[in-house]
This record gives structure tokens, C-alpha cells and sequence, in this order.
């Protein structure tokens, strides 16, 4: 287990006012540099957790850590400084209307200090990418869904922040921009940002050899990787044929139906779930 996760959880439940818990146990890590996804159907809690990790609201029990510190005795006033190492794609985009595509995705620029010239190229190239090249002094109110929801996306990626939080990134975009805005998601993290992606698109999640959390009536569920997955059985089987090798090689049937077993639930994505009897 890392010794410094990003963000740890222990034992976390959160409800709001004084209605039921809707996040009920949870502990999890979420290792440096890791990629996650987080699915569970409308009203799981998918926001509610996203929210308990950018800090805009508190758990009602347990402890949740940021690089290493108790989040609850976290001084006011580090409070920015932890949220600028954060970018956060919110559900409802939340752009300020009154700015134009390009200052939208810039801000997290300014506000770090950083010169209109020293990042003016970065922008545009981001905004091409995310095929807005020719929207950039559009203001938000003048743009399609999509086009709002990666205006929201460039600028939470744009600063290349340490974790990335996004909620449903590409619930208002085609298949193939979604696709396109994984890629940019995967580029991220490969230069070293925490990843945490919530969707309702399985497409999407069996794109990437990535663990999957899923919440279920409050409650979480972690699926290791597809790659994981496979390493766990493989050294089960191993460790079954080492602990009776007298019976290992005559029985080849057998050997060949867990063979079976192993490839399944690679081998077809709707099956997936089949590989979860062991965790
Ligand atoms: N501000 C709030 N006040 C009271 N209850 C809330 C609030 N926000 C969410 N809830 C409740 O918390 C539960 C989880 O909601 P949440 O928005 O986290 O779900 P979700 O998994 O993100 O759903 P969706 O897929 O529709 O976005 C729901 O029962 C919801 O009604
Ligand atoms: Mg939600």
C-alpha cells in the first residue's frame, strides 16, 4: 500500500442535514498517480463522493486524508493552495458566463500568476484538441452542452494539476469526442496527475486497464484492473497446482476448463463482472 496516497478514506460516511447517510463506509486510497473510475447508477452518491474529495463538503464520520494530512485540521488558509493542485470537472460545468471560452480555461493560469503570453499558445493548442479551435471567444451561454462541458474539461486539465477530478466528463459529448477526451485523460496521467473519473459510460471504463469503484446504496465496491485481475488468478491456480502436484498433470480436463475461467471474463466485456467471486 503507498505510504502517502493522495487522498486516503477511512471508514467515511457522509449524509446531508439530518436526512439518511447516503456514503456509508468507505475507506479506499487513491495511490499517486493512479487512475480510477467511479459507476453506480443515478443517485449512487458518485457526486457526493467527488465532493467529499475536492473538499466542498465534510464527512459526517471518519477520516479522510489529503497527501498525508487529516482533512478535517487542515488550516483555512491552506485551503486555496490545496485546491489549486486540484482540477475539478463538475457535473454542471460551472463556467463564469460572463468570460469567453479562452479566459474560462485560463484562469487557473492567471490566478497561479502566470503571464498571458507565457501560456496564450498552450490554451489555443488545449482548445484545438478538445475541437474548440474556432470558439475560443465565445462566451459559455452561446455553447452546446458538449461544447460547455470541454470548455470545463480544458480548463480543469489545463494546468496540469496534480489530481483531476471529473464528474460525468463526457455525458454531453459523441462517442467519438468521448474517446478523444479519454485520450487527453490518459495523456494526464501519464505525466503523473491522480485521476478520478466519474461516468455512466461502461464503453468508456472497459477503454482502460483501470481499477473501478462502484457505489452501490451508499456502499463501495473497488474491481481491481483487468491486468490485476487476471495476475490474482493465474497466482491462485499457480498456488493450487503447487499444493497437490501429484494431481495437477493426469487431469487435464479440469486444467483446461479453469483455463476457460481465466480467459472469460477478459474475453468478453459484458462478462466482466464474472471475475469478482474472488474479492
Ligand atoms: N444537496 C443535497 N441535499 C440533500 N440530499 C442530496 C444533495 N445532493 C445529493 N443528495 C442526495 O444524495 C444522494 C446521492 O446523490 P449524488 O448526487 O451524489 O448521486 P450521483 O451518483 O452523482 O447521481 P447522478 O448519476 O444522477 O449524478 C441522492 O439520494 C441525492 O438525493
Ligand atoms: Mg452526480
Amino acid at each position: 500500500m503507498d505510504p502517502e496516497p493522495v487522498i486516503r478514506f477511512d471508514n467515511v460516511g457522509m449524509r446531508y442535514g439530518r436526512g439518511p447517510e447516503v456514503l456509508s463506509d468507505l475507506s479506499f486510497d487513491l495511490p499517486r498517480g493512479s487512475f480510477q473510475f467511479l459507476t453506480g447508477p443515478s443517485g449512487a452518491g458518485k457526486t457526493s463522493l467527488l465532493r467529499l474529495i475536492y473538499l466542498a463538503a465534510k464527512p459526517s464520520r471518519g477520516l479522510i486524508s489529503y497527501f498525508g494530512r487529516d482533512a478535517a485540521t487542515l488550516p483555512r488558509n491552506e485551503l486555496p493552495d490545496l485546491r489549486r493542485r486540484v482540477g475539478v470537472v463538475f457535473q454542471e460545468f460551472r463556467l463564469l458566463g460572463h468570460m469567453n471560452v479562452f479566459d474560462n480555461v485560463a484562469l487557473p493560469l492567471r490566478v497561479a500568476g502566470r503571464k498571458r503570453q507565457d501560456y496564450a499558445e498552450d490554451v489555443a493548442e488545449l482548445l484545438a484538441w478538445v475541437g474548440l479551435g474556432d470558439k475560443m471567444n465565445a462566451l459559455p451561454a452561446t455553447l452546446s452542452g458538449g461544447e460547455q462541458q470541454r470548455v470545463a474539461i480544458a480548463r480543469a486539465v489545463v494546468g496540469q494539476p496534480e489530481v483531476l477530478i471529473a464528474d460525468e466528463p463526457t455525458g454531453n459529448v459523441d462517442p467519438e469526442m468521448g474517446m478523444r477526451l479519454l485520450r487527453l485523460f490518459a495523456e494526464l496521467n501519464k505525466l503523473g496527475t491522480t485521476i478520478i473519473i466519474a461516468t455512466h459510460d461502461l464503453q468508456l471504463v472497459r477503454m482502460l486497464d483501470a481499477p473501478v469503484m462502484t457505489l452501490s446504496n451508499g456502499h463501495l465496491h473497488i474491481r481491481p484492473p483487468r491486468s490485476e485481475r487476471l495476475r490474482m488468478r493465474e497466482e491462485a491456480e499457480a498456488d493450487r497446482v503447487a499444493a497437490a502436484p501429484a494431481a495437477a498433470a493426469p487431469r487435464s480436463n479440469e486444467t483446461r476448463d479453469d483455463d476457460d475461467t481465466t480467459r472469460h471474463p477478459i474475453a468478453e466485456p459484458g462478462d466482466s463482472d464474472s471475475g469478482d467471486g474472488d474479492d
